[in-house]
């Protein structure tokens, strides 16, 4: 009986995550996306508690009241501007899960070859993804200074580390019964993840953590072979595929490459010198700023990491709204790395309602802002940074941009000059076309809400 209901269950939960990913496509159906994963993997778990060599629940849920008692607080106090370091943890959790399971089936019995290859390749992934992405997380947390911090030769250190850490492995696969060999190529793997992510800076995080997520679900996959558990090794390619196209996404919307993500040292160049200059720039007021709106015909709002700071999408809405009704067009322009994860200003949009219908990508909306009359940043800086077509020499060099310095007035909403997260200075503010407005962007907003309500009434 159970030997029939457990691969259907399982082909279901397997058929529940490809769909979660399609749906997760799209803001207009992302969330049936995120509940059918969750379907999926509620039958992946019965499924697998359900299975013949559980014979003692009473650890399983010890663990599943403990893991409750720390997951569900955490996504519900979590801020959304958290939300990558909370990823890496996870990671760092799965990952060091993995690489437990792959160390006890090591000790628990002698394997054959295949499975061999299959734990050790586990372990591997398993050991390092624990350590760099709890950098990751010290970097993004800020526990950790976030520059790249580098020394000559490091690649060739770091290379010879992996190396020596296959190696071992393969040794180990060759001749399991050579037990002293475990624990240093288990220490290996581990100082691995530690010195990978040492060179790379805060700004590449995202990038690294997407990698990361590759690294747990193709340990996990391996896992399924070493274990001959199916669902595992479609789960794990799932999600090692997937991390490792959306890291791809990243670095192509960033002009960078793998390599260059991984050994680059970005984030690295910001000089003193660029950030003390004092230039002058034009300011307005809210009451300024939405005389200006209200006269526009065409409006380009562009939302950035600041927005998310100040959680200003509400107020946002509202501006959306009083705008239109007022008969002024108004679209959305998203950078697709704005923000701090992929999709994080489509999800904060969402959330306030904004019609999908009004969000435009980058390609699409670029063309519109030589017609627009205004557009209004708020809380960007890099992804409207003109430096990206200009300059050859900066850090963001050839990274496309959301290209705003076209429309006949822009205005950006932010609380200084200081720089965004590539720490570079941002010509546009200078320009003569451009206001500065300083502020936090929610109460800014807000104030241009209420300027624009008070306009309607004289
Ligand atoms: P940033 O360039 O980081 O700029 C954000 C700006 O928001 C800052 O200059 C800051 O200026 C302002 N700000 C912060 N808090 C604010 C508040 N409460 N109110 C108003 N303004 C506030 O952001 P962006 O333009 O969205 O670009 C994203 C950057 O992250 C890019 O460099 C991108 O490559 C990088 N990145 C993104 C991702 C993903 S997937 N999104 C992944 C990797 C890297 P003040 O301090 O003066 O207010």
């Amino acid at each position: 009986m159970m030997g029939n209901i457990l691969p259907a269950l399982y082909i279901l939960a397997a058929a529940s995550f490809i769909l979660a990913i399609k749906w997760m496509n799209s803001p207009a159906t992302a969330r049936r996306g995120v509940i059918v994963g969750e379907l999926g993997m509620l039958l992946a778990v019965v499924g697998t508690l359900l299975r013949y060599e559980v014979v003692d629940y009473q650890w399983i849920f010890i663990a599943f009241f403990l893991g409750s008692a720390i997951g569900v607080p955490l996504a519900y106090f979590m801020p959304m501007t958290a939300v990558p370091q909370r990823t890496a943890i996870s990671h760092a959790f799965g990952a060091l899960a993995s690489a437990l399971i792959g160390t006890a089936e090591y000790y628990r019995q002698t394997h054959d070859g295949f499975t061999m290859s299959a734990l050790v390749l586990e372990m591997l992934l398993g050991f390092l993804t624990f350590t760099a992405s709890l950098m990751a997380f010290g970097k993004l947390q800020e526990l950790l200074p976030t520059r790249p911090i580098t020394y000559k030769g490091q690649n060739f250190v770091n290379l010879g580390l992996f190396v020596l850490a296959v190696v071992t492995g393969i040794a180990l696969i060759l001749s399991p019964e050579q037990s002293w060999l475990f624990p240093i190529f288990a220490l290996l793997s581990l100082v691995f993840g530690i010195l990978l992510i040492i060179p790379i800076g805060g700004a590449d995080m995202p990038t690294v953590i997407a990698l990361l997520n590759s690294y747990a679900g193709l340990s996990a996959s391996a896992m399924g072979f070493a274990l001959g558990n199916k669902l595992l090794i479609v789960a794990g390619a799932l999600d090692g595929s997937s991390g490792f196209i959306l890291a791809i996404i990243m670095c192509r919307a960033m002009n960078r490459s793998f390599s260059n993500v991984l050994f680059g040292a970005f984030g690295q160049l910001q000089t003193t010198a660029e950030k003390t200059a004092a230039r002058p720039v034009r300011t307005a007021s809210p009451e300024e700023a939405a005389e200006i709106l209200d006269s526009a015909r065409s409006v380009i709002l562009i939302p950035g990491y600041g927005m998310a700071v100040a959680q200003a999408q509400h107020k946002l809405r509202e501006l959306f709204d009083i705008l239109s009704k007022r008969g002024v067009d108004v679209r959305f322009a998203i950078h697709p790395v704005a923000g701090r994860m992929p999709g994080h200003m489509n999800v904060l949009l969402a959330e306030a309602d904004v019609p999908y219908d009004k969000l435009f990508e980058m390609d699409e909306i670029n063309g519109e802002f030589a017609m627009a009359d205004v557009a209004l940043v708020i809380g960007a800086n890099d992804v409207v940074n003109p430096a990206a077509q200009n300059d050859k020499s900066s850090p963001i060099a050839g990274m496309p941009i959301l290209e705003a310095y076209k429309a006949r007035t822009v205005m950006v909403i932010k609380r200084s000059m200081n720089p965004g997260f590539a720490g570079i200075d941002n010509e546009l503010y200078y320009r003569e076309n451009t206001l500065m407005l300083f502020g936090d962007a929610k109460s800014f907003v807000s104030g241009i809400v209420k300027s624009l309500g008070a306009l309607a009434r004289v």
